[in-house]
């Protein structure tokens, strides 16, 4: 099964205007022979921006969250639609950061991840279990909780469109990472959750990131399990010169 690597960099609430254009240029620059499929998910305010410096490149642009209705009497969001329109391909959503300091519930997430599919955006779902899930050896089963609720309503054709990104919480930003073992095995978990969910085709092909203090030091080995088929990074991905070489991976 030849999944292509995809590398994705989440910049989360970091830069000013400055630096997220000399980053983003820096790797129209680095990464224009790459071989893999690279995003970045840029804060709202630098997206326009920064979409005229990755346009035409090989660097999907990505929002960080999006508004899960059309335009309208919605102060202070921002819709598919918008995103779409200043040349976003993608938005990551259902991110650890927004569940759990905003409050973001699995309904919300997946009334935004059926918004964004059906506006014709990619969506990067992530899913993951909190510490203490995982040691009452609940992490299975929060997965496939997410995956359910998040992906209800989303069809077998739509998943085309659909990346997951397994980001246990207690690896975020906090340099612990799961082993490449216990990540294979999650993901492994993952993907046959999502032929369950749809069907073996469907999850031979969806590609399954991992996301949780992945660098250059240790992505080598992640990404050379069966079932870790990318990464979402966050603190590795805001200097070019942590970034390209996990974006150099395979290639
Ligand atoms: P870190 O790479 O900083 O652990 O962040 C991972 C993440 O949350 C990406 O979305």
């Amino acid at each position: 099964m030849a999944r292509q690597y995809y590398i994705a960099g989440n910049w989360k609430m970091n830069k000013n205007k400055a630096e997220a254009l000399d980053l983003a240029k820096g790797l129209v620059e680095a990464l224009k022979d790459g071989k893999n499929k690279y995003m970045i998910g840029v804060p709202y305010v630098y997206l326009d921006a920064v979409a005229q410096v990755v346009k035409g490149s090989n660097i999907l642009l990505g929002a960080q969250d999006v508004a899960s209705t059309g335009n309208g009497a919605h102060t202070g969001e921002v819709s598919c639609a918008m995103l779409k329109d200043i040349g976003c391909g993608c938005v990551i959503l259902g991110h650890s950061e927004r569940r759990h300091e905003i409050g973001e519930s699995d309904e919300l997430i997946n009334k935004k991840v059926r918004k964004a599919l059906n506006s014709g955006l990619e969506v990067d779902l992530c899913i993951g279990e909190l510490l203490s899930e995982r040691e009452a050896g609940e992490a299975e089963q929060v997965c496939a909780f997410q995956l359910s609720a998040g992906l209800a309503g989303v069809t077998a054709e739509q998943m085309k469109n659909v990346t997951i990104a397994y980001e246990p919480v207690w690896a975020i930003g906090t340099g612990k990472t799961a082993t490449p073992e216990d990540a294979q095995a999650i993901h492994k978990f993952i993907r046959g959750y999502i032929a369950k969910l749809y069907n073996q085709e469907v999850a031979d092909n969806v590609i399954i990131q991992y996301g949780g203090s992945m660098n250059q030091g240790n992505c080598e080995q992640l990404l050379a399990q069966p079932d870790i088929d990318g990464g979402l990074i966050g603190g590795a991905s805001l200097k070019a010169e942590t970034f390209v070489p996990i974006c150099s991976v395979g290639c």
